[in-house]
């Protein structure tokens, strides 16, 4: 069954498209069908992070010699309002799909106005087309911005499924019950409208530290928010992944870029087993497990998987 998610949060910055472009990555290794949403009308975003910057925004001329003015057509605007097929759209990366997104994107708000849809059906744009392509992809990761407006409404009752990442302070700690009442709020909120939304689970990012986060995880266990088995830590490496327009996983195989070092062999396997509880091949209880019999594993020349599968014939033997 094709199961969606978006990541969202309240506050720009920790980690929406990082972890919206590894989770998929990860997840399109393991042979999933996975195609990622840029929603975010911002440029520089995802569809940049994926090598496709030309894509998210129309080229103007800064004087009338340039030749450097050029409409990207079509554009996932015209996917949602214009009768555009999708497929037109979508472009291929090493481990998933990308539908790219376009600074127009900004312009939902309006384009809906004038769509006749306000009112009608307004929150079914995105929705309709996940429920198209639902035969040709197992999983859709939507990233979209930091705001609750339509747009994101949208994505969150297409996808379902909500990944929040949240930074936690030195002492180890969220704002708590700001999270605990956005979550309701939003899961209310969409209750209403007969829709059933489902916090997957809360993800702490860009941690410094992994005592942090395992202080923080123990405090939290009761509170009834869906905490992720552990964190992702803040790493250079994500930010050279970013720099290189290339996906975790595509980053350390490559001849171009470099080996992984072993001080960095945690990230990829953060992310994979975090992927692998997305989709549910792992329980949580399972990801807790995994996590812990890894951690502290070298990966020397095998890659994640080998790393995780190789502990499951352990396990088993
Ligand atoms: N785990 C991490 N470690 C290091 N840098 C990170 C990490 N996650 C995100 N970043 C960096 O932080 C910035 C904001 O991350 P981003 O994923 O764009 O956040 P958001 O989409 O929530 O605004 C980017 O420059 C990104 O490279
Ligand atoms: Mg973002």
């Amino acid at each position: 069954m094709t199961q969606g998610f978006v990541w969202w949060s309240e506050s720009g910055g920790p980690g929406k498209t990082t972890n919206s472009m590894q989770t998929a990555a990860a997840i399109g290794r393991d042979g999933y069908d996975v195609l990622v949403w840029d929603l975010d009308p911002q440029r520089g975003a995802l569809t940049h992070y994926c090598g496709y910057e030309h894509l998210d925004h129309d080229g103007i001329p800064e004087d009338e010699d340039e030749e450097e003015a050029y409409e990207v057509d079509p554009t996932i605007m015209d996917v949602f309002f214009d009768n555009t097929d999708i497929r037109e759209l979508i472009v291929e990366t090493p481990h998933f799909d990308l539908v790219p997104g376009h600074e127009d994107l900004g312009n939902f708000e309006s384009a809906l106005d004038s769509s006749g849809r306000r009112g009608v059906d307004e929150f079914w744009v995105i929705r309709e087309l996940l429920e198209e392509l639902a035969t040709e992809y197992d999983i859709f990761i939507l990233d979209v911005q930091a705001t609750l407006n339509t747009l994101v409404d949208n994505a969150i009752i297409a996808a379902r499924n909500v990944m929040v990442p949240i930074e936690l302070t030195p002492k180890g700690d969220a704002s708590q019950r700001g999270l605990e009442n956005t979550i309701d709020a939003m899961e209310s909120g969409f209750e209403k409208m007969g829709v059933d939304i489902t916090i997957k689970g809360t993800v702490p990012s860009r941690v410094g530290n992994a005592k942090i986060f395992e202080q923080y995880r123990d405090s939290m266990k009761d509170r009834g928010v869906p905490l992720s088995p552990f964190s992702i830590p803040e790493h250079s490496l994500l930010r050279y992944t970013w720099g290189n327009q290339m996906d975790l996983f595509t980053f350390i195989e490559s001849d171009e870029t470099r080996q992984l070092r072993s001080y960095e062999e945690h990230v990829p396997l953060a992310y994979k087993v975090i992927g692998r509880w997305m989709t549910g091949d792992y329980t949580y209880h399972e990801a807790i497990n995994k996590w812990d019999q890894v951690k502290n594993d070298e990966m020397g020349d095998a890659d994640p998987e080998k790393l995780l599968d190789g502990a499951d014939s352990e396990v088993s033997a």
